[in-house]
């Protein structure tokens, strides 16, 4: 099968194997570059392990620190005459790495808000590994089925209180102009986006592995969020999603009173933004991130998702100094939020048309990032091959 990218909107329906490999590789190789992580983790649980931050978190775990892992996601295997998605082949490709290295690495595809996931994984833990020492929590997710009501929450990126108007950009075609998103209607859409985004969850995650005995002594757990600029808040932090990421660093104290009889500890970590399957379907935002892209390429210090979690794991979680805020958060955000970042990328926002777009943002660099996601636009892949699908599908479990 020849594969192509084939778009929707800010979807991508098909995934590129080999490419995805390629993507895979490079982020393997970066971490490599950097050098053994001092004292990192040695058993490592990734949920949401696929694709964006939980994968560059899987690679920086497993080729920073020799780190067994442990990934599960929800992802789909190719089919006869259709690709699997991204995550798919990245995890087959991951795996593949892992083993030829002799780094132990196995994956449980489900739904992660299931009980029966979260039993299978104590079960896997339990065979192979005995106990973990970190448990990274990086779901994104537009709806959530609860494991004990079996109520099917769905998120909604909405505004709260007032209507939000501002520009965004269609990232395919460079056209600016302006969007007015109304606000959330009922109280119902924020608890729904909290109950899927928020921190029950991962609660939950901890509670049942901690009682099936299956975390280390000083355990760490890591979840992450976002905050970004003002003229992001209404949409983002100030809205349903938002509500979500307070409800998350909420839990912070709560699982930290759970694993304080086994030293544990539990931290949010408030990423950087990035182009990911999630990022992009969040309006205003892609227009965001191609300025951001552009201010800190200048000033070298843009960083991809692997660049992020390589040093979130190598500075802070198992470096010297956490440097957390005054909410107690880890920041590896700091460079986006810098003032001089932040100062330019106000600027050009209010300068940015569809006649100036590319000239004066990164949206290039947008575009390739999320072709990148699916595999595709690598240059070392050769496009017009036909992909060796079954080979990358079986090597996966
Ligand atoms: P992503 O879409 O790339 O990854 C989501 C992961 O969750 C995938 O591995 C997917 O398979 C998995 N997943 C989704 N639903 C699942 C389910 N029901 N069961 C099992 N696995 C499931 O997203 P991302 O951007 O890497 O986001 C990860 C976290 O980082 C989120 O909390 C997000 O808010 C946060 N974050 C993202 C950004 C950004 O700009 N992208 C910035 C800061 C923080
Ligand atoms: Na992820």
């Amino acid at each position: 099968m020849i594969i192509q990218p084939r778009t929707r909107g800010f979807i991508c329906l098909t995934s590129h194997p080999e490419g995805c490999a390629e993507n895979v590789k490079k982020q393997i190789e970066y971490v490599k570059s950097k050098g053994q992580i001092v004292n990192g983790p040695k058993k490592v649980l990734v949920i949401g392990a696929s694709t964006g931050f939980g994968l560059a978190s899987r690679i920086s775990a497993a080729f920073g620190s020799n780190a067994a892992t442990i990934g599960v996601f929800f992802e789909k295997p190719g089919t006869e005459g259709r690709p699997g998605t991204a995550g798919w082949y990245n995890s087959a490709a991951f795996e593949e790495q892992a083993n030829a290295a002799g780094i132990y690495a196995k994956s449980i595809n489900g739904d992660a808000f299931s009980d029966e996931i979260k039993k299978e994984t104590i079960e896997l833990i339990k065979k192979d590994l005995g106990q973990i020492d970190l448990v990274v929590y990086s779901l994104a997710s537009p709806r959530r089925t609860h494991p004990k009501t079996g109520v099917a929450y769905a998120s909604v990126l909405k505004p709260i209180g007032q209507p939000f108007t501002n520009k965004t950009v269609d990232f395919h075609t460079g056209v600016v102009s302006q969007i007015s998103i109304d606000p959330v209607s009922e109280q119902s859409d924020i608890d729904n986006t909290i109950a899927v985004m928020g921190g029950e969850d991962w609660k939950f995650w901890i509670e049942d592995l901690k009682a099936a005995g299956v975390l280390a002594d000083g355990a760490k757990t890591v979840a992450y969020s976002y905050i970004g600029p003002e003229l992001t808040y209404p949409i983002y932090r100030n809205g349903t999603i938002g509500m979500a990421k307070n409800d998350l660093e909420a839990t912070v104290p709560v699982i930290n009173d759970m694993l304080k009889d086994i030293n544990g500890v539990s931290y949010v970590s408030v990423n950087k933004a990035l182009v990911t399957q999630s990022s992009s379907a969040i309006p205003v935002v892609p227009l965001y991130i191609s300025l951001l892209y552009k201010v800190m390429k200048e000033k070298n210090i843009h960083e991809g998702c692997i660049e992020q979690m390589q040093r979130l794991f190598a500075d802070r979680l198992y470096g010297s100094n956490l440097s957390l805020d005054t909410e107690g958060r880890i920041r590896v955000d700091d460079w986006e939020m810098r003032e001089d970042v932040q100062a330019e990328v106000a600027k050009l926002w209010e300068d940015v048309t569809s006649e100036n777009i590319e000239a004066i943002s990164d949206l290039a660099g947008y575009r390739r990032d999320f072709f990148n996601l699916f595999g595709f636009e690598f240059d070392s892949v050769d496009y017009t091959l036909e992909s060796d699908e079954l080979t990358t599908v079986n090597s996966l479990k």
